[in-house]
């Protein structure tokens, strides 16, 4: 097993006297495999940075078990094998790129020039080769972004841990980042990332986790979490008359014109789409589709922290 939680608990003091307690995660129990591309979802505050930083060993769980590769997070070999990119990253700025780079590389025991092509390699990977030399002050908030990516794979860990690796960047940079976890995957990386755009956890991950308010509240693979979930239909068919579309449209709960004599009609989940095809076809319509409308992981999403 690469990770492990078992009932993980952190709790904050606040308040006056810092007398109040906070459950920001709330006996979270899940287990990650060799090779998952795993995304942990859930709405702002939910305790997402917060497990991910029990997880690295930036703070201590009040109750539970985290487990990196059978260790403890704070154990130098769990520490070796695992690659973080925190939710704010800063540097100190005054290095280029590369000197920024190769800093931090060599914290992780690399040397000499194994170090360089690796600073090199992973700049270029993450689309900052041309502004290595660059100061990281003069960086855009994107391109700190991607800094931040370089770091966490720099040492090439096993265990890849991403808080939000899409924000702050543009269409282009989302999808590189989408390609570069996809490309650690099939290196044979795990990867643990957490993310409020579920279209890119759907694109990516082998399984979800979705917390609320610290609490699991939905786990598994996107298709479970899915599935069984038709919405209803939708029928699209050309040569419709007007008279077969006057017919229809009651029973329909939507028929939306596309072009002349070519119809969209929905049905609702209760519905079935035979009978509908069955009119089509004996008033003459050319059938072009049905498709079921499945529910996607946004649904879920709503469905689950509201
Ligand atoms: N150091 C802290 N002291 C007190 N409360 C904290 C601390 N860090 C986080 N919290 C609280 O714990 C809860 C979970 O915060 P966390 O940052 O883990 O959420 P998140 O899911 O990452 O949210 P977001 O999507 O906004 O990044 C929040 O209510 C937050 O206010
Ligand atoms: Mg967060």
């Amino acid at each position: 097993m690469v990770l492990a939680l078992e009932e993980l608990t952190k709790e904050f003091s606040t308040g006056f006297l810092r007398r109040g307690r906070h459950r920001a995660v709330d006996g979270l129990s899940l287990d990650l495999a060799r090779g998952e591309v795993f995304g942990l979802l859930g709405p702002n505050g939910a305790g997402k940075s917060t497990t991910l930083k029990l997880i690295t060993g930036l703070l201590w769980p009040t109750s539970g078990r985290v487990s990196v590769f059978g260790r403890a997070p704070h154990d130098p070999q769990a520490r070796a094998a695992l690659g973080f990119l925190p939710e704010h990253p800063t540097f100190y700025d005054h290095l280029t790129g590369e000197e920024l780079l190769a800093y931090l590389a060599g914290v992780c025991g690399l040397r000499g020039l194994d170090l360089t092509t690796r600073v090199q390699r992973t700049l270029d990977r993450v689309g900052l080769g041309d502004a290595r030399t660059r100061a990281v002050r003069q960086y855009s908030k994107g391109m700190v972004q991607r800094l931040g990516l370089a770091q966490a794979i720099v040492n090439d860990p096993a265990l890849v841990i991403l808080d939000e690796p899409m924000s702050g960047l543009d269409p282009i940079g989302r999808r590189e980042v989408r390609e570069l976890i996809l490309e650690l995957r099939d290196a044979g990386r795990t990867v643990l990332f957490s993310s409020h755009i579920l279209s890119d956890a759907e694109m990516l991950c082998s399984r979800v986790a979705i917390l609320s308010r610290g609490r699991l509240v939905a786990s598994g693979t996107t298709s479970d979490l899915t599935s069984g979930q038709t919405r209803g239909w939708e029928i699209t068919a050309a040569q419709l008359t007007p008279a077969a579309v006057a017919a229809l449209q009651p029973k329909t709960i939507k028929a939306v014109r596309i072009t002349h004599g070519r119809y969209t009609f929905e049905l609702s989940a209760e519905q079935r789409p035979e009978p509908v095809v069955a009119e089509l076809a004996a008033c003459g319509a050319t059938l072009e589709s049905v498709t079921p409308l499945r529910a996607t992981l946004e649904d879920v999403f709503v469905e689950r922290v509201s």
